[in-house]
């Protein structure tokens, strides 16, 4: 059993797709740390809701983002935490978080990487500039979280089309739907150990480790 650990800033839709998908005993792991660095995130809620520790933990405490960023894998670690999920966490992880959790970090991002990702691409950002280049596609990745900002080897990908009548809007709902059920995907394959980096590239072996 993988013991997951999730860090979110805001409602946490991503974070609810992977508590209902271990819900249906589909994953060999549990979320047993949420922590949010803000005090109102909904996904703390969502937590609490089904019996999942949910924290916030408050970067203003630290003398700075390295401290913090310590603090988080003492938490994580304190709980023998073995898998990090980003579900819409807005913060950068410090090089030690990484490094103390390399290759253990998932991330969610809502465009096809490497379009649309990197500094300044989050939120309605992303798809607004998916518009305004007249895409004819977009999507979902999740990826492994290196020091770059959405540079880590891709798990998963999945697109969609852009419609002509779309705005950022609409077309954040219908990649939103996307990421839901993605993250969880990669999640189970991780648990499952089916998630192989070779060369900065991913490979997902068929058979159950
Ligand atoms: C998602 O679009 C995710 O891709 C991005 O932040 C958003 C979080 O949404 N990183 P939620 O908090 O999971 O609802």
């Amino acid at each position: 059993m993988v013991e997951i650990g999730v860090l979110i800033s805001g409602g946490g839709s991503n974070l609810q797709a992977i508590i209902d998908e271990i819900g249906k005993g589909d994953i060999r792991g549990r979320i047993s740390l949420i922590i949010s660095n803000k005090e109102d995130a909904y996904g703390l809620i969502r937590g609490k809701n089904v019996g999942i520790e949910s924290i916030f933990i408050d970067p203003k405490k630290f003398p700075g983002m390295e401290e913090y960023n310590l603090e988080l894998v003492k938490e994580f670690k304190k709980r023998n935490v073995d898998l990090i999920v980003l579900a819409g966490y807005l913060k950068i992880l410090s090089k030690e978080f990484i490094d103390y959790y390399r290759n253990k970090i998932i991330n969610i991002h809502p465009s096809l990487i490497p379009s649309f990702c990197g500094d300044g691409f989050y939120g309605l950002k992303v798809h607004q500039a998916v518009i305004e280049n007249g895409c004819k596609v977009t999507g979902a990745t999740v990826h492994f979280v290196d020091e770059g900002t959405d540079t880590g080897p891709i798990i998963l990908q999945k697109s969609l089309e852009v419609k002509d009548d779309d705005t950022a809007q609409t077309l954040q709902k219908r990649v939103l739907e996307i990421e839901h059920e993605i993250l969880p995907k990669a999640v189970r394959l991780f648990c499952e150990k089916r998630i192989e980096i070779q060369d900065s590239r991913t490979r997902i072996s068929e058979v159950v480790i």
